[in-house]
């Protein structure tokens, strides 16, 4: 799996043929503006919530690419009415058979709302499960939540994840410690962290969040970076 890292808590994941952009929030993000947002290519277009700092990008990405839409269903209807006519509306627990990967949205400790104020529906995470070189892969990707339990449920059910990409930033979100614990509880190996140093009040220490994560695989990117994941 390749991923590219768009800053906050955007990212382009390639599985197989398919390229999945996660809440894509550049073009307002200080930190991303060297990111060329018309060369961004994606087959799908995921949003874990309504919430503007997931969201901002995605007509603009949509009209760029004509990707699918996937988030829950209110947040799919909503963009739906903005002309983003491909969506698929999901719900907690309900999985999508691609072409190649499925994907089960799954439950997040957060709220969600539109950038209007229109009710969001619930906010969530996604995983993703798929086969490279005949392995099955594990990839959960947390959006923004606070620690929660019924994250134990990715491990019952698929028993690890090979990649949990998760928010760190706190305040907002999960914070640090939290997010350790979070990646006992889905039994991670590599932990991609995310949506911090955007905005002052999720500004982190990196060199001394590595050290908390010295359980785990700690693959930090820079924002335009891109990395195979193996
Ligand atoms: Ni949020
Ligand atoms: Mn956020």
């Amino acid at each position: 799996m390749k991923a590219t890292y768009y800053g906050h808590g955007c990212f382009g994941l390639e599985i197989g043929k398919k390229k999945f952009l996660i809440d894509p929030f550049i073009t307002p993000n200080e930190l991303a503006k060297n990111i060329d947002v018309s060369s961004i290519e994606a087959d799908y277009i995921l949003l874990t919530h309504g919430h503007e700092d997931h969201v901002a990008d995605t007509e603009l990405i949509y009209t760029n690419t004509q990707a699918t839409l996937i988030a829950n269903f209110e947040v799919a209807n909503w963009f739906e009415k903005k002309g983003v006519k491909e969506g698929i509306g999901m719900n907690i627990g309900g999985a999508l058979q691609l072409e190649g990967c499925a994907i089960k949205m799954v439950s997040a400790l957060h709220s969600s709302s539109m950038p209007d104020g229109s009710y969001g529906g619930l906010a969530a995470g996604f995983v993703f499960v798929f086969e490279e070189d005949e392995v099955e892969k594990v990839v959960y990707f947390a959006g923004d939540t606070g620690l929660h339990k019924e994250m134990e449920l990715i491990q019952e059910e698929f028993g690890f994840v090979d990649f949990a990409f998760l928010p760190i930033g706190d305040v907002f979100t999960m914070g640090i410690n939290d997010a350790i614990e979070a990646a006992y509880l889905v039994n991670a190996d590599t932990v991609v962290p995310m949506h911090y140093n955007t905005f002052e009040p999720i500004e982190v220490d990196l060199e001394e969040t590595k050290i908390g994560f010295e359980e785990f695989r700690f693959e930090v990117f820079n924002i335009g970076e891109e990395k195979e994941l193996i």
